[in-house]
């Protein structure tokens, strides 16, 4: 099914890919010290927007099927695609704050939910099972794995804390275009196991997870903000992985930011 669509890059294209991602990483740490109580998701978007342009480099989000805005800022009850306004953060939120690059025509791709000032326990419970969600996938996997592996690594992390997957939106693959072949649900479903990660298949695992249930509305004024439709919190964290022959490799690791087994 479709494998015939999943890119398998070569050595040199591996390398733009890890350049790329390597970027937003680094915009990922220029980033975050300066997502605060009292700052807007606006001014953080124009932080952003600045750096990337000032290093030479392209948002992908500006002008992507319309989107209005350089970065996606999803705070609480929003799922993903929130569009950075004059928001102001306040403690006790928590906000996830999707980055994409292109350099050189590559995409990287990320995203971190970060709490701003104290959180209820049950608000940090949510980021840290999703946090660990993905890191759980990631280390399931080998070169040949297959993407529904992916999907059921993240159920058995999550399930037994009583959240939902988010069916809705899913990984992707990635590279010269944003969002190519494969799809990668975060949860077990039957198409994913005919996916195969060969080495040199470039992808995210973005997993949403929600407090409460599943369901998805999308804003009908904007067209992009998706949120919970219970209005309980939702949470997400985004890699970009290249599978090699070694295994996967995480593209878009950052020097600052939390790594695997961080407690939050
Ligand atoms: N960065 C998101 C992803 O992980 C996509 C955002 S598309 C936008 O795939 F248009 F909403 F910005
Ligand atoms: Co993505
Ligand atoms: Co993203």
């Amino acid at each position: 099914m479709q494998k015939r669509n999943i890119p398998l890059l070569n050595e040199e294209q591996r390398e733009s890919m890890r350049r790329a991602s390597r970027f937003n990483a680094q915009l990922m740490d220029f980033i975050r010290p300066q997502v605060l109580p009292g700052v807007t998701t606006g001014a953080i978007d124009q932080l952003v927007a600045e750096y990337t342009r000032d290093h030479g480099h392209t948002p992908a989000c500006l002008g992507y099927h319309g989107f209005p805005k350089t970065i996606c800022t999803s705070i609480n009850e929003v799922i993903c695609h929130g569009i950075p306004d004059d928001t102001v953060l306040t403690e006790g939120d928590i906000v996830n704050v999707d980055l994409t690059t292109i350099v050189d025509g590559w995409y990287g791709d990320q995203s971190e939910t970060i709490l701003i000032g104290n959180v209820s326990d049950e608000t940090r419970n949510l980021v840290q099972v999703t946090f660990d969600s993905l890191y759980a996938a990631i280390n399931v996997l080998q070169p040949g794995s297959k993407v529904i592996e992916i999907g059921r690594a993240i159920a058995k992390a999550v399930r037994p804390h009583g959240y939902s997957i988010v069916r809705d939106y899913q990984g992707h693959g990635i590279g010269q275009g944003f969002h190519q072949d494969p799809g990668v649900p975060h949860y077990p479903t039957p198409g994913a196991r005919f996916q195969i990660l060969r080495p040199g298949v470039c992808f995210t695992i973005e997993p949403m997870i929600n407090q409460g249930r599943v369901e998805t509305v999308l804003d009908k004024s904007d067209g992009w903000t998706v949120r919970t439709r219970d209005g309980k919190l939702s949470a997400q964290f985004e890699h970009t992985i290249l599978m090699t022959e070694e295994g996967p490799e995480i593209l878009t690791r950052t020097e600052h930011g939390p790594q695997e087994g961080h407690r939050f």
